[in-house]
C-alpha cells in the first residue's frame, strides 16, 4: 500500500498519522454502511475491499486537523472524518469505473469493479456515499447550526460546482474534448483539479466548522485548501509518469506531460510554498499548523 517515507523531515506528519490512523479505522468501521443478513448478496464483502486496508487516510487526518487548527477536539470530529473518507473512497470508485478513467487497478489491487462487477462498484459507491451525510450530526447534538453547515459543505462538495463538475471536465478531457471550453492549458488544469480541491476544502473545512471556526478562518482554510489540491493533483500526475515521462494507460494530457517533469515540479513547489505561506500568515503556531506545513510539504516528494 504505501511506502511512506521516514525522513526526519516528516515527522511530525507521521507522528500524527500514525497516532489518528486507529480512531479514524475504527470511526470507519463503526459507521459502515452494511446490508442486512436478509438483502446481503456480496455486497458486505465489496464494501470491505473498497475500504480496508485503505490509502493514506491524509482526507480524514485533514478533517482533525481542520479542527484542531481552530482549537477544537479532534476526538469529537472522527464521525465527520469518517465521512470525508467516504466520500473521497466514493469518488475513487466511480473515477474508477469503464465509464470514467476505465482503470483496472487502485492502489496496487484490481479495482473495485474490476473484482467484483460494474453493478457492485456503482452500488458501493452510493452506499458509502450516502452514509457520509448523517455522520456530521453525529457528537454535534449541541450545535446542530455548526453540523447544518457542515451538512450543506458536503452538498455543496459532491455537486456540480465540486466533484461531479470536476468529473464532467476530466470525462470531456479523456473524450478529447477541451473540458472548460478554454484554450489555456493552466486554466484547463486548474479547472479539472476541481474535485480534488472540492474534497480537500471539505475536509479542512468540515473539521473546522463543526469547531467553530470564523468566518475569516474558514476563508483562509479555502485558499489553502484550493493550493493543496492543485499541489495533490500535480503530484499525482507526477507519480502517473513513467520514466520516459509517458502516462502508462491512459488517454488524457496533463501539465506534467505537455510541459515536461521539470515545468511540472516547478509548478508543484511554487503551488506548495504559495499554501504554506496561507497557513502561516493566518493561524498561530500549533502541532496543527506544523503537521500541515510538513503534509503539504511531502506533495513534493511523495511517492504513494
Ligand atoms: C488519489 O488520492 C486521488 C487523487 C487525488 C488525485 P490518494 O492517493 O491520496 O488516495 P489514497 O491515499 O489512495 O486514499
Ligand atoms: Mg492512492
Amino acid at each position: 500500500m504505501t511506502t511512506m517515507t521516514t525522513s526526519e523531515e516528516y515527522a511530525d506528519l507521521w507522528a500524527y498519522v500514525e497516532e489518528r490512523r486507529p480512531g479514524i479505522e475504527a470511526a470507519l468501521r463503526a459507521n459502515l454502511p452494511l446490508a442486512p443478513a436478509h438483502v446481503e448478496t456480496r455486497f458486505n464483502e465489496a464494501l470491505e475491499y473498497a475500504l480496508f486496508p485503505g490509502g493514506k487516510r491524509f482526507r480524514p487526518v485533514l478533517t482533525l486537523l481542520g479542527a484542531e487548527l481552530v482549537g477544537g477536539n479532534p476526538d469529537e470530529m472522527l464521525p465527520a472524518a469518517a465521512a470525508v473518507e467516504f466520500i473521497h473512497t466514493s469518488s475513487l470508485i466511480f473515477d474508477d469505473l469503464p465509464c470514467m478513467d476505465n482503470a483496472s487497478e487502485r492502489r496496487e489491487k484490481a479495482s473495485l469493479h474490476e473484482k467484483f462487477g460494474e453493478g457492485l462498484a456503482v452500488l458501493v459507491g452510493l452506499g458509502v456515499l450516502n452514509a457520509a451525510y448523517p455522520l456530521v450530526f453525529a457528537n454535534h447534538a449541541g450545535s446542530p447550526e455548526k453540523a447544518i453547515q457542515a451538512h450543506a459543505e458536503i452538498v455543496e462538495c459532491i455537486g456540480a460546482a465540486g466533484m461531479v463538475g470536476g468529473q464532467s471536465v476530466d470525462l470531456a478531457m479523456l473524450s478529447g474534448e477541451n473540458g472548460s471550453g478554454s484554450e489555456d492549458l493552466e486554466t484547463a488544469e486548474s479547472i479539472r483539479n476541481l474535485k480534488t480541491s472540492a474534497l480537500m476544502r471539505l475536509a479542512l473545512r468540515t473539521g473546522a466548522i463543526l469547531a467553530g471556526a470564523t468566518y475569516i478562518e474558514l476563508a483562509a482554510l479555502s485558499r489553502f485548501a484550493e493550493l493543496l489540491g492543485d499541489a495533490y493533483q500535480l503530484s499525482d500526475d507526477l507519480l502517473d509518469l513513467d520514466e520516459d515521462g509517458e502516462l502508462f494507460s491512459e488517454d488524457r494530457t496533463t501539465l506534467a506531460i505537455e510541459r515536461g517533469e521539470s515545468n511540472a515540479r516547478f509548478r508543484l513547489r511554487n503551488t506548495i510554498d504559495e499554501a504554506k505561506r496561507i497557513l502561516v500568515d493566518n493561524f498561530p503556531s500549533s502541532r496543527a499548523r506544523t503537521v500541515l506545513v510538513q503534509m503539504t510539504d511531502y506533495l513534493a516528494e511523495r511517492n504513494a
